[in-house]
């Protein structure tokens, strides 16, 4: 496939244009960030004229003009949460490069997006809230930052654009804290402490793992709109999950199995329909 990819520079970002040259596919990475070279477009997505170009193809003779540049968009660029910069800002940029993506996408005729969501529309941070249940799952939105409201404002777009256009495919992963290798130096103080990462029941997700989600994503042959959690097989703790629900959330309700270390952001919906099959963990690195 021929694929743009926006925040092809950022930290998931990175992974997911590696892997996907990796498979086989043509990808353009469509960033204010990056250094000048083949595959790189400095694109401000905030700008629908720059978008719309950039997703038209470039011009240069070598090309011939054609109806869609890409046979695919994968939409990752975003300030990548709440607090980075005020929260105006983090809607007027965000809302915007989403709109103005899908926008110029579904009218230049592409069919298959596939875009970052957010565990934080999950109900996030777990400090200042408790989960509604455990392990959480797709049904729970429940933003609580402008972030996060953001984030289920794109998933909505996406419903609808999915009625619009009856052949799009349009596919929304809810990332957990996305977690590079060197990351993982830090993660055994995380294990110590269970206060630390209870703010999202202790998930992560590894990048490379991500971006298998992504490529999974693409190729999933389907119309219309979903949205998956996507995050690593286990948690950031050494202690059994019924251990550490007993002792921080002891009066939310438990549904179904735990599972020792299994995450706690359920990844069931996205191996079962997704083929979703991630290989890595924290485990394997300290
Ligand atoms: N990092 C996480 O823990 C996490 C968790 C859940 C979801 N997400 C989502 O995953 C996606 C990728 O996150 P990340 O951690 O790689 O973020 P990142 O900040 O490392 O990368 C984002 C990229 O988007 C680009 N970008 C942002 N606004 C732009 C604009 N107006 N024009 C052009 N480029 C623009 C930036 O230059 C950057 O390269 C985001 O949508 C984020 O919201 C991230």
């Amino acid at each position: 496939m021929k694929i743009a990819l926006t925040g092809g520079s950022g930290k998931l970002g990175r992974t997911v244009l590696a892997l996907l040259r990796e498979a086989g596919h043509d990808v353009t990475n469509l960033d204010r960030a990056g250094e000048r070279g083949p595959g790189f477009l400095r694109v401000d997505l905030t700008d629908f004229g720059e978008v719309i170009s950039a997703l038209s193809g470039v011009r240069d003779g070598a090309y011939p003009d054609q109806p869609a540049a890409y046979d695919a968009v994968v939409h990752l660029a975003a300030i990548p949460a709440p607090g980075v910069v005020s929260d105006a800002a983090t809607f007027h940029n965000n809302a915007l490069v989403t709109f103005n993506v899908f926008h110029a996408a579904t009218r230049l005729g592409i069919r298959n997006i596939v875009f970052a969501s957010s565990e934080t529309l999950l109900g996030l941070p777990f400090t200042s809230t408790r989960p509604p249940y455990i392990p959480l799952d797709e049904e729970v939105e429940l933003p609580e930052s402008v972030y996060a409201l953001n984030k289920l404002l794109e998933e909505k777009q996406a419903q609808q654009l999915a009625r619009w256009y009856p052949d799009l495919k349009i596919i929304g992963l809810r990332f957990s804290n996305v977690m590079d290798v060197s990351d993982y130096a830090g993660f055994p103080a995380f294990d110590a402490d269970p206060q630390l990462r209870r703010w999202n029941l202790w998930g992560y997700i590894d990048a490379r793992d991500g971006a298998q989600a992504v490529l999974k994503a693409l190729e999933y042959q389907a119309t219309g709109f979903d949205r998956f959690i996507i995050a690593s097989p286990d948690t950031v703790m050494s202690r059994p999950n019924a251990e550490l629900v007993a002792e921080v959330y002891p009066d939310v309700e438990v549904r179904g199995e735990l599972g020792v270390n299994d995450t706690l952001l359920s990844i069931e919906k996205a191996k079962r329909v997704l083929g979703y099959d991630p290989k890595h963990t924290w485990r394997d690195h300290v």
